[in-house]
């Protein structure tokens, strides 16, 4: 076989077979392919797609090229979450005690922020003590005995995929449905749970932009889950605007505990009760959804959920205080309100710029050697539907420096004011199994 054949096959738009995939990706990992010819492959797969049997293939390849975690050892139905990335995305810091409250085991490797997103490892990482780095037999023991661990991404879990997405970054192949859908669904079925739930997120902070194409990527996602023996939901929800009202880390940790307690903001609480929900019943705590989501909404009220919470934190290390008591979580130096400039109600808030202004604020990474400080970030007051009068509070920066001047500029201009009313935006748009 020779790659170049493949890369014309696919140029002109036929389907390849398992075995020519399969001879890209293992050549490409073993650094017998070279970049060029991968380029040229990706471009062609860009322009001419992939059918859902080539792309379960190209996953199933990704999966095969390094390590696969072994979660057999682990009592129950073992339900991944993942969420292509948003601004103030805190659902798994809620989602994974929530679940754990009733019974399914929560298995997870999460990541670290990087740009205008940031990761659960970090805003874990907020609470005193709190250890992201288990051994493989830790992992083990804490879920079967807590129903819960998270740990960060470690071992070498789809080198092809790393490769790849390096490759793509470069060579303006990232967005295209098929390379998505393959990269995400690789970790994934090599983390090793039984069934995946997604949250596929679209508007201005996330990966795809209109509802249409979030709506292709989930069935792809959904279609590779099911080729490859794992059950696969996808949720399609709203990134129009940052999740709840907190952007950063020690204060996202504060809000995720005020949602677990049963306090929490009511959008934020409905995009966890339904991802939640769903993995419910993919792990068999439920019979329905309907059922699920109203016995999950009594363990948040019953106070199970915060109290699962901070047994999760202390075994992991964490000074489980700080879930009892927030305001022990870290603190900034500066509580800084922003002022509205003019009247309106608020149309859309770019998520991504209030991203990037927490991350100015140094809640997040320029570069993946960046330090992040815990204390900072910023908290949201006025959301999309709201009416602003002038000189109303829009956000509150927490910040540990006076000099605030981009930031401020960052987080006003991403905010869209009109005359007209605004309603609240709906969150949850559809549901694909
Ligand atoms: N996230 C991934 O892991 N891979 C992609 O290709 C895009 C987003």
């Amino acid at each position: 076989m020779r790659a170049v054949d493949i890369i014309l096959k696919k140029r002109n738009g036929k389907e390849l077979t398992k075995e020519e995939i399969d001879f890209l990706i293992e050549g490409y990992t073993a650094g017998n392919i070279p970049d060029y010819q991968v380029s040229s492959f990706l471009m062609s797969v860009y322009f001419k797609g992939m059918t859902e049997e080539e792309t379960a293939h190209l996953t199933n390849a990704m999966v095969q090229s390094g390590d696969q975690i072994d979660l057999s050892k682990i009592e129950g139905i073992k339900v991944d979450k993942h969420s292509t990335g948003g601004v103030g995305d805190k659902t798994s810091l809620i989602i994974g005690p929530l679940v754990a409250s009733v019974g399914i085991p929560v298995a997870k490797m999460s990541g670290r922020g990087l740009g205008h997103t940031g990761g659960t490892v970090d805003k874990l990482e907020a609470i005193e003590g709190f250890q992201v780095e288990l051994t493989t037999q830790q992992f083990i023991d804490n879920v079967n005995e807590h129903k819960i661990a998270i740990v960060g991404q470690s071992g070498n879990l789809t080198p092809a995929d790393k490769k790849l997405y390096a490759l793509r970054d470069v060579t303006g192949t990232v967005d295209s449905i098929p390379l998505i859908a393959s990269s995400i669904m690789s970790k994934k079925i090599a983390s090793g749970s039984n069934a995946i739930v997604l949250d596929v997120k679209f508007g201005s902070g996330a990966f795809m932009k209109t509802l249409d194409d979030a709506r292709k990527l989930a069935n792809a996602m959904v279609g590779i889950g099911n080729k490859l023996g794992r059950q696969t939901i996808a949720i399609i929800t709203d990134m129009g605007q940052p999740l709840g009202h907190e952007i950063g880390n020690a204060n996202e940790v504060k809000e995720a505990i005020d949602v677990l307690s049963g306090k929490g903001d009511h959008d934020l609480t409905e995009v966890c009760l339904t991802l939640a929900g769903n993995m419910a019943v993919l792990g068999g705590a439920y019979d329905t959804f309907e059922e699920a989501y109203a016995g999950l909404t009594d363990v948040l009220k019953s106070g199970k959920a915060v109290e699962k919470m901070r047994d999760f934190v202390v075994s992991q290390g964490g000074n489980g205080n700080q879930i009892t008591s927030p305001e022990t979580l870290p603190q900034a130096a500066y509580h800084i309100e922003i002022k509205a400039e003019a009247e309106g109600n608020v149309e859309a808030i770019d998520a991504e710029s209030v991203g990037i202004a927490a991350m100015l604020l140094g809640a997040g990474r320029k570069t993946k050697e960046d330090a992040i400080d815990y204390a900072v970030g910023i908290t949201l007051l006025k959301k999309v539907g709201d009416t602003v009068a002038k000189g109303d509070t829009l956000a509150i920066f927490h910040a540990n420096a006076e000099d605030i001047a981009v930031a401020e500029k960052t987080l006003k201009d991403a905010y869209t004011f009109t005359d007209k009313e605004v309603p609240a935006p709906e969150l949850i748009h559809d549901i694909i199994k």
